[in-house]
């Protein structure tokens, strides 16, 4: 794993744009992996800025979000949908067909995450996997439990998990309770993983993630087995390292 520090939140989006940046510049056909939650915004809004300046180009990317609600439709302005929509996709020149995210309202929930497995695959695997963290350290939505979940699945959310995307709805009533998740080898599968955590609250499940035993109730601690991650946290998310 390599960490990289940053002093503050907006250093450590623009690095990361910078190296998702590279990604697509080396191979424009690139497969990423995308993530929702506070933390990537940044890093979104400095990709927007790169491919204003004509650094970058999304036309022939193709991306695959981590996750998303279950049963929220995508008009909703909590859906990851939407999410991506309004902080990214409307932004750039990235196609329609190209943007895949787990179908919440699905009808069988069996089938939508087999076919998000074989999508996967077909588009030929994911290049570079963007990560945020939970405070429980749960990737995507995988939460800790007593084993790792390896595919696509759908995930009841931890009271932490609902507690703390609250702060995005009217009441803690309103949140999800199930969403439908990456699993824990789809994230592993990638061939290379950005991980960005900021602020003090995320110290602990850095510390767990880089230096603790790897086991399924820190999920983001089997990150320490795969061959090519890359860490940016700030100043705060680093404290304990
Ligand atoms: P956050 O969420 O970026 O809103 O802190 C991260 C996560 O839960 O994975």
């Amino acid at each position: 794993m390599r960490i990289i520090v940053a002093n503050d939140y907006d250093e450590m989006s623009r690095k990361a744009a910078h190296l998702i940046a590279s990604q697509m510049i080396l191979n424009p056909e690139s497969v990423l992996g995308l993530a929702t939650g506070s933390t990537p915004i940044g890093t979104y809004k400095e990709l927007i800025k790169l491919y204003k300046d004509g650094v970058i180009d999304f036309s022939k990317i193709k991306s695959f979000n981590l996750d998303e609600y279950f049963e929220l439709p995508k008009d909703n302005p909590q859906s990851y949908d939407y999410f991506m929509k309004a902080n990214l996709f409307n932004h750039v020149n990235i196609g329609e067909e190209d943007i895949n995210i787990p179908n919440g309202m699905c009808e069988n929930i069996e089938r939508e995450c087999n076919d998000y497995e074989k999508k996967i695959i077909e588009a030929g695997g994911i290049d570079l996997q963007l990560l945020g963290i939970g405070r429980n350290s749960h990737i995507g939505f995988n939460e800790p439990g007593e084993h790792f979940e390896t595919n696509t699945h759908l995930v009841q959310l931890d009271e932490d998990t609902i507690e703390a995307n609250s702060r995005f709805f009217d009441s803690v009533d309103d949140v999800p309770t199930k969403a439908i998740s990456m699993g824990i080898g789809s994230i592993m599968k990638a061939k290379k993983i950005l991980l960005l955590a900021s602020g003090a609250g995320k110290a602990d499940a850095i510390y767990d993630t880089v230096n603790g035993p790897i086991t399924p109730k820190v999920p983001a601690s089997i990150l320490q087995l795969h061959p090519d991650v890359v860490i940016i946290v700030d100043k705060e998310a680093a404290s304990r390292l």
